[in-house]
């Protein structure tokens, strides 16, 4: 059963199960007075449990680009005093939040990617089950559609953005067959070239590569991710946190990389002594999965890594 919110503008919201719940909000609250950011507030899931465990005097920005997410966490936390919340892209966190944060946070949470409700708005694109526009956009702040990405691309690009953020293996052929087709109009247009060019049982799986690779495309999800995690670790108070929800390999590495060496190079600096100089360190033990139980319960949560690092003191130079 499909559950809803009912938004302000009587719009419905298709309710988000959060996932890792208990175990992101309890790894991310060091100070329950503490000032948190809920950079991908969608329906407000992990927000709510967040306000459930702060203090009175705590503080808690959630942020999203899409109006939909906002609007629906607006109508559920809207009144508690201590939240506040900015349309935005968390790639550009910093310019969002008053410069006074810097140094002050306590900890900031990334669940990534899409929420239910936004796969379930056929409008709106993502999926690949209904019939709908070729949009597949986070945010209408600005950017281009999958439209332009699936017409207008040219074949290289398209077959690099199928093969790099879709990791799909037959690129070239969904490419080429994508190109001989254009104009595609919806997302049943675009399901039907894939489906044209690969077969058998791998056919649903290349379809979910494609339409990943083409979003992650379209809202430049991995430059973003990149971008906020270097945003977060400046906001960070030293044993400040960050908790960040993955759900597929390619932003895993991403988090990965940089918490293990707090830049996207993964090269861990060294003083003269060979003393780490890491800005960063993983405190989780690698990768925290959700339970078999929750899997059970919320299909979604079956690809979620979650990964947690602190920001460390560095010594003096
Ligand atoms: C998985 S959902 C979060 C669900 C939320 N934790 C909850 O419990 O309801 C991810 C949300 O992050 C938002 N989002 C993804 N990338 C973003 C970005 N670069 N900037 C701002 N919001 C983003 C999406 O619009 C979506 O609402």
């Amino acid at each position: 059963m499909t559950m809803t919110t009912i938004m302000n503008n009587n719009e419905t919201y298709h309710e988000h199960q959060p996932v890792l719940l208990h175990e992101s909000v309890e790894q991310l609250i060091t100070d329950r007075s503490g000032i948190y950011i809920d950079a991908t507030l969608g329906g407000g899931g992990h927000s709510l449990e967040l306000l459930s465990q702060l203090n009175d005097d705590a503080q808690l920005i959630g942020i999203d680009q899409d109006d939909e997410a906002l609007a629906a966490a607006n109508s559920r936390i809207g009144d508690d005093t201590r939240f506040s919340s900015i349309k935005g892209n968390f790639g550009y966190l910093s310019r969002l939040l008053p410069p006074e944060l810097r140094g002050e946070v306590a900890g900031i949470l990334l669940d990534l990617g899409l929420s239910t409700h936004q796969i379930k708005e056929a409008e709106r694109g993502f999926t690949f089950q209904k019939e709908g526009p070729l949009d597949m956009r986070m945010s209408n702040l600005r950017g281009i559609t999958a439209y332009q990405v699936v017409n207008e691309y040219s074949y290289e690009d398209l077959r690099d953005v199928i093969y790099h953020y879709g990791e799909e293996r037959l690129s070239r052929e969904i490419a080429r067959e994508i190109i001989d087709r254009r104009p595609i109009e919806t997302t049943t247009g675009l399901r039907e070239a894939v489906e044209s060019v690969v077969y058998g049982q791998h056919q649903i799986k290349s379809v979910a590569r494609v339409f990943q690779g083409i979003r992650i495309e379209v809202n430049r999800e991995l430059d973003m991710l990149r971008n906020v995690l270097e945003q977060a670790l400046d906001l960070l108070k030293i044993e400040g946190r960050i908790v960040a929800i993955s759900y597929h390999s390619l932003e895993d590495r991403i988090v990965k990389k940089f918490f293990k060496a707090g830049n996207h190079e993964g090269k861990i600096e060294k003083d003269f002594y060979g003393n780490k100089l890491t800005p960063i360190r993983e405190i989780s033990d690698g990768i925290i999965r959700p339970s078999d139980e929750e899997i059970e319960k919320n299909s979604a949560a079956r690809s979620a890594k979650m990964r947690v690092a602190e920001k460390i003191d560095q010594p003096e130079v």
